[in-house]
C-alpha cells in the first residue's frame, strides 16, 4: 500500500517535473504536476499526493529561516504568496498538563498564523501552485476559516476569489475577513458539504480553481505544522512527541501530517515506531470519522445530518478520509469524538492559561482529556494538541463561554461597591 509508513522511495516517473509530479493514492497512475488542472486521479477518480525524487532530511533544514516556506525542498515550489505564515508558538500549559495527567503537554497554536488558522499554511502554497497553473478565478466551500484564507491570499496575489459558505452557519470573524478581503460570498442554503460538491462541480467545469483540502498542494503546507512540532519537541525534550491530537473535519491536516511523518521515516530521519500517533477529535454531532475509526472501516459513511458549536469542523463527508485514515491507524492512533459542553469546557481551560481559541481547536484538548480519563493515553506520553483557529474567529461563542459584562455607574464609590458585592 502507497499510504504505509514502510512505503519504498518512489521511482521518478517520466511526468515528474523538477522532480516533482502527482500520483495517485489508489491506483499509482502518475501525472505531472503544473501541465494541467486536475484534482483526482483521470483513472479512477482516488485522492492525488505530491511526491518527490529527492526529499530533505530534518538536518537540511538547519538554517532554513523560518515559517512554511523554511521547508521548501519539501514543497513543490520554491517560494509562495506569502504573508508571513507558520512559525506558530508551541506553547506550554503547565496547569493544563497536570490536570490532565500527561508527562509533557504542548499546544501548537495555528490561530497565531496570519489569518488565524492553519488554512494560511496551505493557501500560501495553493495559491502559488494557481498561479504557476495560471488559472483565473479561486474558489473554496467552507465552514469559514478556508474562505478567511483563500480570501487573503487570493487578494494577496491579485486574483478574484470565489466561496460558497452554509448560510447561518459561519462565525462572524470568518465572515468579516473573507468580506473584506474582497471574496465573492455566496450563502448557500445547505450545509458545507453540499457547498464542497457544487463548489467541485463548479471546478470540473472549468469555473474557478478549487482551493479545498482536496487539492493535493495544499496540504504540502500544512505538513509544515507536523515538521515545526517535532522540531520544537526535540529541541526541548531530546525527542519527538509520543501522540499529536488534533480537531478532525475534512481530515487534511490528519493526511498533512502523516505524509510529513512518512516522508521523513523514508530519508531515515524518522523511526518507523517514533512516529507520533495521530489522534483525531470530532464533535459528538458529526463524527463519521470516529464512527468508522470505531468499527474499523476502511471507509467512512457520509453523514447527512450534522450539529455542533464548533461550526468549523460541523462536516458530515470527510473528503481525505483514504489519506487520514490509514495515518491514524498505521500511527497506532485513534479517534474520538467530544460533546459541545466538553468542547466549551476545554476552551474555558485553554483560555485560563492565556490562549485564545475558536471551539473547534478545543476539540483536541477534550479529546485529549477524555483519553486520558479512559486510560487510553498513559500518563507517561509527551502529548501535542493542535489548536487550529483563534478565539476572535468566532467572538460569539468565546462571549457565550465566558463572563458575562456587569453594568456599573461610572463613578469610583459606585464601582467599589458593586466590587464588594
Ligand atoms: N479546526 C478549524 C478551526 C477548522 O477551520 C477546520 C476546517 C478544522 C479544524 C478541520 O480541519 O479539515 O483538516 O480536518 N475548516 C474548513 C474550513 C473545513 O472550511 O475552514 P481538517
Amino acid at each position: 500500500m502507497s499510504l504505509s509508513l514502510s512505503a519504498d522511495q518512489p521511482t521518478v516517473p517520466d511526468d515528474a517535473d523538477d522532480g516533482v509530479w502527482l500520483e495517485c493514492i489508489e491506483c499509482g497512475e502518475t501525472f505531472a504536476p503544473f501541465d494541467d488542472v486536475r484534482y483526482t486521479c483521470d483513472e479512477c477518480d482516488g485522492l492525488l499526493e505530491v511526491r518527490y525524487d529527492d526529499l530533505p532530511t530534518l538536518e537540511d533544514y538547519e538554517g532554513q529561516g523560518q515559517g512554511v516556506w523554511r521547508y521548501a525542498d519539501a514543497l513543490p515550489l520554491e517560494e509562495g504568496v506569502t504573508t508571513q505564515e507558520g512559525a506558530t508558538p508551541l506553547y506550554e500549559v503547565p496547569r493544563l498538563e497536570e490536570d490532565i495527567g500527561v508527562e509533557a503537554l504542548r499546544i501548537k497554536h495555528e490561530g497565531m498564523n496570519p489569518t488565524g488558522s492553519f488554512k494560511d499554511r496551505g493557501m500560501t502554497v495553493g495559491v502559488a501552485v494557481a498561479k504557476e497553473l495560471g488559472v483565473g478565478r479561486l474558489a473554496c466551500a467552507s465552514t469559514g476559516n478556508t474562505s478567511a484564507a483563500l480570501a487573503a491570499y487570493g487578494s494577496r496575489g491579485g486574483m478574484e476569489t470565489l466561496v460558497l459558505l452554509p448560510a447561518g452557519k459561519v462565525a462572524a470573524g470568518k465572515i468579516a475577513q473573507a468580506s473584506l478581503h474582497g471574496a465573492r460570498i455566496l450563502e448557500v442554503d445547505g450545509n458545507f458539504d453540499a457547498c464542497l460538491d457544487i463548489v467541485q462541480e463548479l471546478a470540473q467545469q472549468g469555473e474557478a480553481y478549487l482551493l479545498n483540502s482536496l487539492n493535493p498542494f495544499r496540504l504540502e503546507g500544512q505538513k509544515t505544522i507536523g515538521l515545526e512540532i517535532l522540531e520544537g519537541f526535540l529541541a526541548d525534550y531530546d525527542t519527538v512527541p509520543d501522540r499529536i491530537v488534533l480537531p478532525v473535519g475534512n481530515a487534511g491536516n490528519t493526511s498533512a501530517l502523516y505524509k510529513a511523518f512518512r516522508e521523513l521515516v523514508q530519508v531515515g530521519s524518522l523511526e518507523e515506531d517514533e512516529v507520533p500517533k495521530l489522534t483525531g477529535v470530532q464533535a459528538e454531532g458529526a463524527a463519521p470519522m470516529v464512527e468508522a475509526v470505531e468499527n474499523g472501516a476502511d471507509e467512512v459513511r457520509r453523514w447527512e445530518d450534522v450539529e455542533t458549536r464548533a461550526t468549523a469542523i460541523r462536516i458530515g463527508n470527510p473528503v481525505n478520509a483514504p489519506k487520514a485514515l490509514p495515518g491514524i491507524r498505521e500511527t497506532g492512533g485513534t479517534a474520538i469524538s467530544v460533546s459541545d459542553e466538553e468542547i466549551t469546557d476545554a476552551q474555558r481551560d485553554l483560555a485560563g492559561e492565556g490562549i485564545g481559541v475558536e471551539p473547534a481547536s478545543a476539540a483536541s484538548v477534550a479529546g485529549l482529556r477524555k483519553l486520558r480519563a479512559e486510560g487510553i493515553v498513559d500518563d507517561d506520553e509527551r502529548v501535542a494538541c493542535l489548536t487550529t483557529g483563534h478565539l476572535l474567529k468566532d467572538p460569539d461563542a468565546a462571549a457565550a463561554a465566558g463572563a458575562e459584562p456587569e453594568p456599573v455607574p461610572a463613578e469610583t464609590d459606585g464601582i467599589l461597591e458593586h466590587l464588594s458585592e
